[in-house]
């Protein structure tokens, strides 16, 4: 083996739309999204060791004791897969450094599962292609696909069925944090209940939105932000709505609940009026914790362990 430590690093990411369709026989909703990766990361490192092994530390404002570090982890999960699927013995102590809010909505359990695949590929040198860790990745949950190529993407089926998107430009993005995490099983069944028997259409992205990314158009991006699960979150987490009212109050350009929540993202004109947002979100109690970041963000990669963690 060429090195007895690997560390790679994945990104957080948003929803720009999530449109949830029906209930499929499988249990999951038929989606049509856009992923947007954003300036939030988790590293994992990957040392041999003489069984698998996961330990958990992370920033500060990161619920860290609420990430198991048994084998329902994904990471841990990623790498039995990685093992099965190369034949390599599973015997790695992986250390997950949290960045991203744990049920945040921003899927950090699958960053850490497509952090873990990339890194026990390299640290096994197995070298897998890409189309392969896709196929792995796939099976370990509908965001772990996003978080291998970051970026900005259409996701459909279940959000694993990914699609670059034509994007131009870079998006300043403000975080809302929230101290408890939400079940994304239980948004998606409140979701249901609160739609009850009604007839879904197809689920699918506005041309508004895509046009917007082309354009690199952040005015037109702010209006294009919808999150069919909002309404459940919100029904859910009746507090989100402060935070909503807020950052719109401060004239954010969008401002939507992540994926299944709680965190919520505020789009900014640019840094100034990020900070502005980020001051007055603080100071309003309204969440446990302000982040300010950037889109789009490149997906799971190597990184040298020395290497600062804010890019
Ligand atoms: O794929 P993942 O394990 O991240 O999904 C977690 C849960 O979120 C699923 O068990 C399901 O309840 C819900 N889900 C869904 N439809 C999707 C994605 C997730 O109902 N497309």
């Amino acid at each position: 083996m060429a090195s007895a430590s690997v560390t790679a690093r994945a990104p957080a990411k948003i929803n720009l739309q999530l449109a949830v369709g029906g209930l499929r026989p499988d249990g999951y909703h038929e989606l049509a999204t856009v992923f947007h990766a954003v300036g939030l990361y988790d590293d994992v490192t990957a040392s041999e060791a003489d069984t698998l092994q996961v330990s958990v530390g992370g920033d500060r404002d990161m619920a860290t004791d609420a990430v198991p570090t048994d084998a329902t982890n994904l990471a841990a999960q990623a790498v039995l897969l990685l093992a099965e699927h190369t034949g390599v013995e599973p015997a790695v102590h992986l250390h997950i450094h949290k960045g991203i809010p744990t049920a945040g909505g921003m899927a950090g359990g699958s960053a850490d599962a497509a952090a873990a695949l990339v890194a026990c590929d390299a640290l096994w040198e197995t070298a897998l292609p890409r189309a392969d860790l896709h196929a792995l990745a796939a099976k370990l949950g509908s965001d772990v696909p996003f978080a291998l190529i970051g970026g900005t993407a259409i996701g459909m089926g279940r959000g694993e069925v990914l699609t670059p998107a034509l994007a131009r430009g870079r998006f300043e993005w403000v975080l809302a944090l929230a101290n408890d995490g939400m079940s994304t099983p239980e948004v998606y069944a409140e979701c249901d209940r609160l739609r009850g028997r009604r007839v879904l259409p197809e689920p699918r992205i506005t041309d508004g939105l895509m046009s917007a990314l082309r354009a690199g158009d952040a005015h037109a991006l702010g209006a294009a932000l919808r999150n069919d699960l909002q309404p459940a979150a919100t029904s859910l987490r009746p507090a989100l709505r402060l935070a909503l009212d807020l950052g719109e109050e401060r004239g954010a350009l969008g401002g939507i609940v992540s994926g299944s929540g709680p965190t919520v993202a505020f789009l900014a004109r640019g840094s100034e009026h990020a900070l502005d947002i980020t001051v007055a979100l603080s100071a309003s109690g309204a969440c446990s914790a302000v982040k300010r970041v950037s889109g789009p963000a490149p997906g799971a990669r190597l990184v040298d362990a020395a290497a600062p963690r804010q890019l």
